[in-house]
């Protein structure tokens, strides 16, 4: 019989329900699926392909057997129950912060560092969302002018928190609509009609985590450790997708154009840039899509080699969901598994 046995971590919250549609939709070879989460949704039923599967606890056991896990409950879970799956026998994609950084542990996304995925010792990790983004569009024109700096401003859904926060803003919305007062819970502030410079905890750098996720994972996933980075990073109340405006500094001057031609061949990338009929990438057209959409590309007047452009996609797919399994993919496709 064929396939992977496959099991999901926090296959109860948003990334993990989106890993189930995502395995669906690309018609993963499923042998066998566990659906793991907390002890709040033991014993809850969800379908994985028309199938009804039970939620079980996650506990060590859970891996036995399992050829590959998909981690999305968090780095607590992650640096607890990864290396016992991977002791099991597992091959693990997680896609939290636990291991991102860890010099053992590849840091992927195929479509760029693939080959990195050859050195995992049973654990790979999936980029942080906005970074994921960033490289998809920004790695293809490196290639042909090295980057010598980036400025990135990003504008962060609420999803990018968890399915709490997209509650949070469903429901402060209406309680601002009905004139009525706001208690913040998930965030520092109110998200409804408002946003705030305040991502993952501040360092002592003055940089928040999120930012200084930008700033280490560009550089781990493009074998580019003197890379230039900066970047502030912004919750706005957005239900899915992430946006940013990115400004980059190449080697040599670089034509719009030039940046345009070369992403519009590049796989997963899709070029959505027409100012004239107000066509640039938007959050509200590319939720529930695969693809990380670029426009309004244009040249920098700050700097004779600048381009600055805006980039938007799915942080639950290719930001979270999609990465991960292509990884999988990629891994069966090259016979690495
Ligand atoms: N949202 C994004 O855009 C995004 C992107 C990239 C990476 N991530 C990462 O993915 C992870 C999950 O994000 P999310 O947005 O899916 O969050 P979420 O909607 O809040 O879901 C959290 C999931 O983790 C499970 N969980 C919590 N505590 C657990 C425990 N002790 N043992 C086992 N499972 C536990 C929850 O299970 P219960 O239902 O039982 O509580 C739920 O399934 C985080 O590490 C996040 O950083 C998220």
């Amino acid at each position: 019989m064929k396939g992977f046995h496959v099991a999901i971590v926090g296959a109860t919250g948003l990334v993990g329900q989106e890993f189930i549609k995502v395995l669906e939709q690309r018609i993963f070879p499923i042998r066998s699926i566990r659906l793991l989460a907390s002890d709040r949704s033991a014993g809850k039923k969800l379908f994985v392909n028309q199938e009804e599967v039970e939620v079980k606890e996650t506990s060590a056991p859970s891996f036995d057997g399992v050829d590959i896990a998909l981690f999305s409950a968090g780095a607590e879970v992650s640096k607890y129950f990864s290396p016992i799956a991977a002791r099991a026998g597992a091959v693990v994609i997680d896609n939290s912060a636990a291991f991102r950084m860890d010099p053992g542990v590849p840091l992927v996304v195929p479509e760029i560092n693939a080959e990195d995925i050859k050195e995992h010792e049973g654990i790979i990790a999936n980029p942080n969302c906005s970074t994921i983004q960033m490289v998809m569009v920004l790695y293809p024109l490196h290639k042909v002018n090295p980057i010598k700096r980036i400025i990135v401003d990003t504008y962060q859904s609420a999803s990018g928190t968890g399915s709490a926060a997209m509650e949070e803003l469903s429901e402060q919305a209406r309680l601002v609509l009905e004139g009525r007062s706001v208690v913040p819970h998930v965030y520092p502030h109110q998200i409804a009609f408002n946003v705030f410079p305040e991502i993952d905890l501040f360092l002592d750098n003055s940089y928040t985590k999120e930012e200084w996720k930008c700033v280490e994972e560009t550089r781990k996933i493009m074998h580019a450790e003197d890379l230039a980075i900066s970047a502030t990073c912004v919750r706005v109340p957005v239900l899915i997708c992430h946006s940013e405006a990115i400004h980059v500094e190449f080697s040599e001057p670089m034509s719009p154009e030039t940046a345009r031609r070369i992403l519009a061949s590049t796989p997963g990338v899709k070029v959505l840039d027409d100012p004239q009929i107000s066509l640039y990438p938007q959050p509200w057209s590319a939720a529930g899509t695969d693809d990380v959409f670029v426009g309004r590309i244009r040249r920098d007047v700050s700097h004779d080699c600048g381009l600055a452009m805006w980039v938007v996609a799915d942080n639950l797919r290719k930001g979270a969901a999609l990465n991960a399994v292509q990884i999988a993919e990629t891994m069966i496709e090259r016979g690495w598994i």
